[in-house]
Formats: structure tokens, C-alpha cells, sequence
């Protein structure tokens, strides 16, 4: 059996004595697609014949075993054979089966292998059944094999969480046999030699505490059970795991995999992966080969530190400066804070985290930058100061790449400042810069490709998704959501209230409604840019002076305790009756015959006004493509990932339906009708 278009069998068939040895070589990743699963059953299906076989071997080319099932597949009606058609070969098999785990065994490569007689696995082996965050469960025996195993507790955990063990926790928990140092393959060759069958499935249900898995799995789906039903779905399928004959409960889960598989949240999930893995390559730079080992941060705020914190916990040395003393010893003690605590909830483990923070340094003299192959500038978002700032570290990391983490202002503009301009990229990061996925990679004019090579690499190597923009005001990210702010800005103007606006769109899946981030952020941040607007003459067409009002009443946000909400010293918030009657005031000042909004024309008229915008984007070449207007309004402003993003939305509306929402979306700007460029720009996607 070949991969479609490629010479080299999917799955080559080798003998070592009388056992049979199958390897699985599908590149990049070893997905098993089709030709992987064909040449396996007919692996088995040798197996099975020969009399001469004393077992078979499953093994990975390449240092991987199987990273999951071929996601490309599962748009459409899954070719077969069906991986549980061949895991049930396997099983019925007389022979036993030995799975030889070195890499990623993912989602249905676990499943492959936990229909399997035995495990072994290298030390570098990785497991983990990921199919929750594409929005399905697994679909082949995931849930039923692994609770025998690990017990029900650990196997939802990892369903639920899509977390991925190293081989030695895969060892503890049950799921692998042994962990082998030396030749995997050759004791897996040994051992099917030696075991008879084994399988998983009859095994008996470790017995378990009921309430404690109770309170167990509350807690476990709770976060996820709000935005995906596959969590929630895959907890049922955990729960009664045991409880009945496991071809009955194998069918139900293949049956809600289907089901799932086919849903619209599933598609947008699927949509969002590909996007994330094409945005970095749009502009034709490969990463560079070599990892940043050795990086300087200048500016030691809350950007700075979380940066640092960023670069270290990746692998990197890094050295934080600020001018002031105080505040570098101050920022260190934050950025091993968030080492430590990011080792307390179990994002790091003890050695990566003691690592991280003996790697971290910080000074304030701008010579300690020495050595660095990457210095990223975090100071405040004035062009002056940056420019100062760059040009004194140009001068002590002659050859270093130099990266500005600005929010509005030009790149290119700034690195003319500099003896070399081909040196300076854009490294826009969202904070908290440690925990938010998104960086707008931006290249000024003149930026060398190598730069925008090791900005690539350091952003990859931080596990963050790298979107390319255009050097123009705001980029992407910030672009769209400026507009989608001033939007639900109108439809307080319009008829709703800020209450209702932000109910509206967390139903939708956002974590929190444009009010309340409005609040959480500080209402004088976009005030300073409407200041800017204001000073440049750009005033949008329709202006909405009720954030002005409210910051000119103090209500400047959470931390003021009042912002379009009220807090209570909890953070709690609550309806202000001085904002609503604000609200009403001002649709009277401006004539504004108020309409009764329903959820539906709150989210259609919020999110159009974001694909109105990523439209204007890549019309104006500041985005290459509209899946990168997805990633960052994914990665970086909370939109819901399980909606694939505003471009990805407006492309699954009826066109019609679609035409109108961008209609009242300009006619509420007060702007010309711009469906016609949404609708050829979406054609384009
Ligand atoms: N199906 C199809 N293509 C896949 C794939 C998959 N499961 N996993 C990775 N790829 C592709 C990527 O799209 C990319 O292709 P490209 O080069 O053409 O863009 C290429 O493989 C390399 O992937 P990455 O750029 O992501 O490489 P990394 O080395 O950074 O990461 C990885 C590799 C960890 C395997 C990561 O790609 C990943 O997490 N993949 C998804 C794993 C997963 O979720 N598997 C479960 C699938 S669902 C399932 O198995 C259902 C079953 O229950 C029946």
C-alpha cells in the first residue's frame, strides 16, 4: 500500500526471524491516513496466515510512531479501511502484537497501539489522545482501552485535556509496558515472541472510588464542557467505560465520533489547526536552523517580564534590563514567580522550571546585552524612547537581530533610526506575553529575511503561533479589534446595553464581552487612541463619545471599580444604572430612534464588523490571507476557537444573509457598502 502520489509503501513489511515487522512511514508526521491503515490490516492479515509468524512488531520510520489520525480525512466520509476495523483484526488475530513506541503516538496511533498485546516505549516516547481539542472523541477505542489501563480518573484527564506524557509517566500510569533504553524495536521482536494475547479490552475495570471520580470529572469537564460538547461527551463515554459489553460501547463511541466529527465546531477547530501551521510560512522565510540560546529583553514591565519568561522556559538564556535598578531585580523576582508557578499548575516540570529561572538575569546596564542573538525591546510605546533604546543596544550586540515589540508604530519607520535597518523586526506580543499563543511578526521594508527567520524560529521554539502582518498601524490583530470595538460601541448607541452586548458574545464562546474586557484592560488605553485619532484628523465617521464620558467620570475600568461596570471588591461585576442611563442619554443627544437587539443581530452585527475588517486587511495586503486574521483573532483576543475565527464564520453564513450583515455593519459605520471586497476577498480564501 502507497501514500496517493508517492512510490514508497505507507507501511513496508520486514521479517526478523518469525516476527513480522511492520513500519509505519508516512511523512511529515506518520498520520494514519488510508494507506497507512490498509498496509497495516494487510500486515496483519500476513500474520494471520502465515503459520511460519510467530507475532508482529508496529513501529514508526523516523522517530515517530503515529501523530494521530490523517485530520484531512475527516471532512468528508473516512476512507476504509477504518482504524477500528483494524485494531478488531488485530485483536482477532491469534497472534500477539507488539507496539514500539518512539515519538508521538497520538490520538488514534494510542488507540492503534492500546489494540495492541503490548507496549514498549524509547525514553522519547509521547503519548496522548488530542481529539478533544478538535472537537470530537476518539473515535477507536480511546475511551474503553485506556480506563483499563490508567483506571477512569487518569484516562479522562487526558481525554479531557488532550495532554500529552512523557514514557516515564506513560509507564506509571499503565499505558505502556516497559520503557526500553536501547534497541526498541528488538525488544518488542523478543517480546512477541514470548507473550501470548493480551488484550486490553478484556481487561477487568480498576476498581475506583465513585464520589471521588465523581467530583473528579465535574471538575475536569466543567471549563470545557461550556464551548465544546466533545468533552463532555467523551466524560460519558469514560464514565460507563466497564459498565457494558465493549463492542456495544465501542459502536457508541465510533457512532458520537461521527457525529462529532462532522459538527460544525469540529470543521472550525480543524480549520484553525491547518491556519496556525500555513500563517508563519506565508511570507516565503523558513525558520532560521539554529535556536535562539542567548536573548536580552530590554524594558522590565509587565510585557518585559513576561517575555523573558517566555524565552527562558524555551530554552533560552535570558537578560532583563531596565534603566532603573530597583525595578531589574524587581522583574527578575516576577519572572521566577511565574516559573514557579507555572511549575505549580504543571505546565513545567521541576527540572525544566529550576532551569528556566537560573537562566533568567537581569541588570540595568545595557552592556550586560553581550552575546545575545536576539534582544527584544518592551519599553514604552513611544518612538522616541524605543528608537533610543535600540540604537544604545545596536551598539553592544553588533551582529544580534533587534526586535521592537510595539502595539501601533511603524517598523520600518523605526529602523531607520538605525545604523542597520535590515537588523529590526516586529515582535508584536499579546499579554500576558507568557501565556497568550499570538505574535504578529511584522517586517519593516527594509528588515533582512534572516531576521524575520530567527524571529520565526524564537516564536516557534516559544510554542507560540507566529502571524506575519504588514508594517502598517495596528497590524492585524489590533486592526480588527479596534473595529469590533467601535462596532459594539454602535450597538450601545443603537438599542442594547452594554449588559446585553457582552451576554450576547460570550454565548457565542468568547470568555468575556467587549465591556467587560473594556474594563479588565482600562478604558484610558483606548483612550490614548482615539487621543491619537483626534490629533491626526482620523476621527472614524460615526463617533461614539460614551467611553470618553465614562473615563471623564473616573470609571476608567475594574481597577477603578467602576467601568461600564460596577465591581465589588470580589471583582464581581454588576449593571450600572449610571452607565445605562448614559447609554439612553446618548442615543437621545444624537436622535438615535433606540431598537429593541436581540443576541442574534448582537453577534452578527460584532463578529461581521471583524470580517468586514480582516477583509479590509488582506485587501490592503497588511494580511496575506484570511486564515492569518483567524489565527491572530484566535491566539491573541479570545475569539472563540471552536468558531474558527471571524473570516472562517463569515465564510459558513449564507452568502445572502452574509451581503445584508456587512450591509448594516458599513451603513452603521456610516461608511460606503463594502460586500462586494468582503465577498471577492472570502471567494479568494
Ligand atoms: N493529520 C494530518 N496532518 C497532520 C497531522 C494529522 N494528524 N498532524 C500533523 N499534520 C501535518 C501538519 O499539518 C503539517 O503539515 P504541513 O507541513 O503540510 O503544514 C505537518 O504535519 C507537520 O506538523 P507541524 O507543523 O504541526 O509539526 P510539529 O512538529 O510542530 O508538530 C505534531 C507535530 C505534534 C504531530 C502536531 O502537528 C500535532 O499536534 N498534530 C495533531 C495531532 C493530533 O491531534 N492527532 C489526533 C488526530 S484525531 C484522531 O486521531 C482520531 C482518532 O481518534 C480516530
Amino acid at each position: 500500500m502507497t501514500a496517493p502520489g508517492d512510490a514508497r509503501p505507507a507501511v513496508r513489511q520486514e521479517t526478523r526471524g518469525d516476527v513480522l515487522v511492520l513500519i509505519i512511514d508516512n511523512p511529515p508526521v506518520n498520520a494514519s491516513s488510508q494507506a497507512v491503515r490498509a498496509g497495516v490490516l494487510a500486515g496483519i492479515e500476513r500474520l494471520r496466515e502465515h503459520d511460519g509468524l510467530a507475532g508482529a512488531v508496529l513501529v514508526g520510520a523516523r522517530g515517530s510512531f503515529i501523530a494521530g489520525s490523517d485530520i484531512s480525512e475527516f471532512d468528508g466520509v473516512v476512507p476504509d479501511p477504518l482504524l477500528p476495523a483494524v485494531i478488531a483484526a488485530i485483536e482477532t488475530c491469534p497472534r500477539p502484537v507488539v507496539a514500539a513506541l518512539d515519538g508521538l503516538a497520538l490520538g488514534g496511533g494510542l488507540e492503534l497501539a492500546l489494540g495492541c498485546d503490548a507496549r514498549l516505549a524509547t525514553p522519547q516516547a509521547v503519548v496522548g489522545l488530542p481529539e478533544v481539542t478538535l472537537g470530537m472523541v476518539p473515535g477507536a477505542g480511546g475511551t474503553q482501552r485506556l480506563p483499563r489501563l490508567t483506571g477512569r480518573a487518569a484516562a479522562l484527564d487526558l481525554i479531557v485535556s488532550g495532554r500529552r506524557v512523557g514514557a516515564a509517566e506513560a509507564r506509571r500510569l499503565g499505558i505502556v509496558d516497559d520503557v526500553v533504553d536501547d534497541d526498541v524495536v528488538e525488544a518488542a521482536v523478543t517480546l512477541a515472541r514470548t507473550i501470548g494475547k493480551r488484550r486490553v479490552g478484556d481487561l477487568p475495570m480498576p476498581p475506583e472510588d465513585e464520589a471521588a471520580y465523581d467530583a473528579f470529572e465535574k471538575a475536569a469537564t466543567a471549563a470545557l464542557r461550556r464551548t465544546v460538547g466533545a468533552a463532555g461527551e467523551a466524560a460519558e463515554l469514560v464514565r460507563t467505560a466497564g459498565t457494558r459489553p465493549l463492542t456495544q460501547a465501542l459502536l457508541d463511541e465510533r457512532a458520537r465520533f461521527d457525529r462529532l466529527r462532522t459538527s460544525p465546531e469540529a470543521a472550525a477547530l480543524r480549520h484553525v489547526f491547518f491556519a496556525e501551521r500555513a500563517a508563519p510560512r506565508r511570507g516565503g522565510v523558513r525558520p532560521a536552523v539554529q535556536p535562539v540560546t542567548r536573548a536580552g529583553v530590554v524594558g522590565a514591565g509587565a510585557m518585559g517580564v513576561g517575555i523573558a519568561v517566555a524565552l527562558a522556559t524555551h530554552g533560552a538564556s535570558v537578560h532583563l534590563i531596565d534603566r532603573d535598578p530597583a525595578q531589574a531585580e524587581r522583574a527578575l523576582g516576577q519572572a521566577r514567580d511565574l516559573v514557579a508557578r507555572a511549575a505549580r499548575r504543571g505546565r513545567l516540570d521541576t527540572e525544566a522550571a529550576e532551569r528556566a529561572s537560573r537562566s533568567l538575569s537581569a541588570s540595568a546596564a545595557i552592556a550586560d546585552l553581550g552575546g545575545s542573538q536576539l534582544v527584544v525591546e518592551a519599553v514604552f510605546e513611544d518612538p522616541d524612547v524605543k528608537a533610543a533604546v535600540l540604537r544604545s543596544a545596536q551598539e553592544v550586540v553588533p551582529r544580534a537581530v533587534l526586535a521592537t515589540n510595539t502595539s501601533y508604530l511603524g517598523v520600518g519607520r523605526l529602523a531607520e533610526t538605525l545604523d542597520d535597518p535590515t537588523r529590526l523586526v516586529g515582535l508584536h506580543f499579546f499579554a500576558p506575553a507568557h501565556v497568550m499563543r499570538l505574535v504578529e511578526v511584522v517586517a519593516g521594508e527594509r528588515t533582512a529575511p534572516e531576521a524575520v527567520a530567527l524571529a520565526l524560529r524564537a516564536v516557534r521554539d516559544m510554542e507560540k503561533c507566529a502571524v506575519l502582518a504588514g508594517d502598517s498601524e495596528g497590524f492585524i490583530g489590533n486592526r480588527v479589534f479596534a473595529v469590533y470595538r467601535r462596532h459594539v460601541e454602535y450597538l450601545l448607541e443603537d438599542g442594547a446595553l452594554p449588559a446585553e452586548v457582552d451576554a450576547a458574545l460570550e454565548g457565542f464562546g468568547f470568555a468575556m464581552g467587549p465591556f467587560a474586557v473594556a474594563d479588565l484592560s482600562g478604558l484610558q488605553i483606548a483612550q490614548s487612541l482615539r487621543r491619537r485619532w483626534r490629533a491626526t484628523d482620523r476621527l472614524p465617521a460615526r463617533y461614539v463619545d460614551i467611553p470618553d464620558e465614562l473615563c471623564d467620570r473616573g470609571r476608567l475600568g475594574r481597577r477603578t471599580g467602576a467601568g461600564y461596570y460596577t465591581y465589588a471588591e470580589d471583582g464581581t461585576r454588576s449593571v450600572a444604572a449610571e452607565v445605562t442611563e448614559l447609554v439612553l442619554s446618548e442615543s437621545r443627544r444624537k436622535g438615535i430612534a433606540r431598537q429593541a437587539l436581540d443576541r442574534g443581530t448582537i453577534v452578527t452585527r460584532a463578529v461581521a464588523a471583524m470580517a468586514v475588517e480582516g477583509a479590509r486587511a488582506v485587501a490592503a495586503g497588511v494580511a496575506a490571507h484570511c486564515d492569518d486574521v483567524d489565527v491572530a483573532m484566535v491566539n491573541g483576543f479570545g475569539f472563540p476557537r471552536h468558531r474558527g475565527g471571524p473570516m472562517w464564520w463569515a465564510r459558513q453564513q449564507d452568502p445572502d444573509e452574509f451581503a445584508a450583515a456587512v450591509r448594516a455593519v458599513t451603513e452603521a459605520a456610516h461608511e460606503d457598502d463594502l460586500s462586494e471586497l468582503v465577498a471577492e476577498v472570502l471567494r479568494r480564501a
